[in-house]
């Protein structure tokens, strides 16, 4: 009976103890999000450090094999274990990633054009089912503010901010830069803006050095930087430092981790500066040392 066994059992609902507050939300602008999105974007950026590390090794769809993606089950796979999120294609996903990797996945979800042609001649190239199925956090677009084909790209991101919506995954929107424009805190301010007003979660941009706290300010998401171009360690640990500390919530960075003399070294050295504002020269002792301890332990292997 019902009642019996009720009357036996102790219940505890503690009516004067009211209930724990779940809605605080630890990322810029996103406490408004439903509960799935924010779980997304959980494993996306560390609770604890409110950044990321995201490797982005997407750049096959625009540039094919291009140097240190040749073969990314030797480049790429070996890195896994040293970064937060992966930032790639479905092709790339499904080809080389292990399954198991427990890594949260930014899926590169714009495409249409190669380096051959205009490249923001882009559209939506996977739908949100298959983003579904492969377990995505986030789906990541780019929008070229400025470009010959800035209103598709435009439409683009809407169109994947309205079904990750429906599905509760987060969208990524992608700056990116022509190569006849400046990346000052002028175009990047805006851009980013742009892309956080059409309602993107968090958005990706370069560094700049003058006003980068600036274009942080006026965007009401968190921001990422990409790496760009190969430079030397140093000096990209020095721009990993200045970004995080002057707003930015990690990188999601590509060429200067897998092109790097020691990638897996650049990459611990980077999530050192990221997630415990190491000093671009103590992350570069510790780069250098990883490296050395790396090289010492191939000869004997
Ligand atoms: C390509 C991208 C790349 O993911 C981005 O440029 C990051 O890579 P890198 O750090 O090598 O610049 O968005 O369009």
């Amino acid at each position: 009976m019902p009642g019996e066994s009720e009357a036996k059992e102790k219940k505890n609902f503690q009516p004067g103890v009211p209930q724990v507050k779940t809605d605080a939300f630890f990322l810029r602008g996103s406490g408004g999000l439903d509960w799935g999105m924010k779980s997304r974007l959980a494993r996306i950026f560390s609770p604890k450090s409110g950044r990321t590390v995201m490797l982005a090794f997407d750049h096959g769809y625009l540039y094919g094999p291009t140097t240190g993606l040749e073969r990314m089950d030797l480049s790429i796979v070996p890195l896994i274990p040293y970064i937060d999120v992966l930032m790639c294609t479905r092709g790339a996903l499904r080809s080389v990633i292990p399954a198991d990797t427990r890594k949260p996945v930014v899926l590169r979800v714009s495409a249409g054009a190669t380096i051959l042609k205009e490249m923001s001649h882009e559209c939506v190239a996977v739908d949100i089912d298959d983003a579904v199925r492969l377990d995505a956090a986030a789906m990541a677009a780019q929008v070229y503010i400025g470009g010959e084909y800035e209103h598709d790209t435009i439409r683009n991101l809407s169109e994947l901010i309205n079904a990750g919506n429906r599905c509760g995954i987060a969208t990524l929107g992608v700056t990116a830069v022509g190569r006849e424009m400046a990346r000052d805190a002028r175009y990047l301010g805006l851009a980013t803006r742009v892309i956080a007003e059409l309602g993107a979660h968090f958005v990706k941009t370069y560094y700049c050095p003058e006003g980068f706290e600036d274009v942080v300010a006026g965007c009401p998401v968190p921001i990422v930087i990409a790496g760009g171009k190969k430079m030397p360690e140093i000096d990209c640990l020095t721009m990993c430092y200045n970004a995080v500390d002057q707003g930015a919530r990690g990188v999601d960075m590509g060429r200067n981790i897998f092109c790097a003399d020691a990638p897996i070294a650049m990459a611990r050295a980077v999530a050192a500066v990221v997630h415990e504002n190491l000093k671009p020269d103590k992350a570069f002792k510790m780069y250098e040392e990883l490296k050395g301890e790396m090289k010492g332990r191939k000869k004997k292997g």
